[in-house]
């Protein structure tokens, strides 16, 4: 399976003079101010009202000089609309920039400020090949914080993966590490007569729970606490789900997941991967895949993006039947063409499949 054409990856513009060099790197300045302005709350103390500089200056308690250039770039940015001598926030400032407001995405902006100051810390994942904290174990209390911030993350763009990815006849869809469930809830949303289970770690479900508590459809969602890449999934699905974890496990281990996922998918059943796949022949392509792989590093032991070829060379070595690149209109992915979906094999072998279909070994509904 190779994408069919090209669809823009050879597209990212090649630094091959100094001057790209320069203005590459200087690509800092903007995310720094942006930064800085969340650091400092900008957009929630503007809040809905019209700011001069000393005014909001006094408030915030910084330098009128300081705020005075921080706000004009944040204006030529579109973050604060300006006028005269008086600023205002922009839609978006108003909404998920402002703590103070129900849209708010304080989980993720909280991972991407810190994200600042980990990547400055790449040579030392690069001199030793591990992520830059490897000694600090998993906390309940930074997996919760992550489960947020992996909402905030997706909760606009999986209603409308959701809406193009039709499930058919479909009754029980396993979202495997889904975290918040955020794609589960959307897609179970979207589907009136579908049951869905949410398998992840304690920590992380339990933040699903709050969220499917705030939805109607959240009722016809089950938690599984498990790790899915040392146990058995127990139950049989219509449909595994398995967004953003691939990246997360070396070749091997996502091999070992695929064969644990094929032995509970129902006959018929699929499996569909959405991640930051590379798609170009040197696999450099998109630039983001690319650089994806870069957080992988500092973050996890093993992980790294993948071409959706070998990838789609894995799930067949697994047993899995045909596997397709799923188009997603543009503007409403997660990934440049990011979603393979695997078919189980026309035949399986009986001991493989599994006679009982359930709606998981679920639990705390
Ligand atoms: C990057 S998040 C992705 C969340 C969600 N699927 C999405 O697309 O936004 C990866 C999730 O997989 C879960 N995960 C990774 N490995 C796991 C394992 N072996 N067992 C259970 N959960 C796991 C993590 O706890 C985390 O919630």
């Amino acid at each position: 399976m190779v994408p069919s054409r090209d669809r823009g990856y050879g597209m990212t513009p090649r630094i091959t003079t100094f001057d790209e060099f320069r203005e590459a790197v200087s690509a800092y300045r903007l995310p720094r101010v942006l930064l800085a302005a969340l650091e400092l709350d900008v957009c929630t103390v503007v809040g809905d009202r019209t700011w001069t500089i000393p005014d909001l200056a006094k408030t915030l308690k910084v330098s009128e000089r300081g705020l005075d250039i921080l706000c004009r770039n944040l204006a030529m940015a579109g973050v604060l609309l300006k006028k005269g001598e008086r600023y205002k926030n922009s839609r978006l400032g108003a909404t998920a920039l402002n703590a103070n407001h129900p849209a708010y995405r304080g989980g993720y902006l909280d991972l991407i400020k810190s994200h600042w100051t980990d990547w400055c810390r790449l040579p030392e994942s690069v001199r030793s090949g591990l992520p830059i904290d490897h000694h600090v174990p998993d906390s309940p209390d930074w997996r919760r914080r992550f489960t947020w911030a992996m909402h905030h993350r997706t909760v606009e763009v999986a209603p409308a993966i959701a809406a193009q990815l039709k499930l058919g006849r479909a009754r029980t869809f396993l979202d495997l590490g889904g975290g918040p469930g955020t794609y589960a809830m959307a897609f179970l949303a979207k589907n009136p007569r579908l049951c869905a289970t949410v398998c992840d770690r304690e920590a992380a479900l339990e933040v699903a729970k709050e969220i499917a508590a705030t939805h109607r459809a959240g009722r016809r969602l089950s938690y599984l606490p498990l790790d899915f890449a040392k146990e058995p999934i127990p139950g049989v699905y219509d449909v595994i789900w398995y967004s953003n974890v691939l990246h997360i496990y070396s070749p091997e281990d996502n091999r070992s997941i695929f064969r644990n996922v094929l032995a509970a998918l129902a006959p018929g059943g699929r499996l569909i991967i959405q991640d930051a796949f590379l798609h170009d022949r040197e696999g450099l392509l998109p630039a983001e895949a690319s650089l994806f792989a870069v957080s992988m590093l500092l973050f996890t032991e093993t992980g790294n993006t993948y071409s959706a070829s070998e990838t789609a060379r894995w799930l067949r070595e697994c047993g899995f039947g045909r596997v397709t690149l799923r188009r997603i209109k543009k503007g409403t992915e997660d990934w440049e063409d990011g979603i393979l979906e695997a078919a189980t094999p026309a035949r399986r072998p009986r001991t493989t499949v599994r006679r009982r279909r359930s709606r998981g070994s679920s639990t705390n509904r």
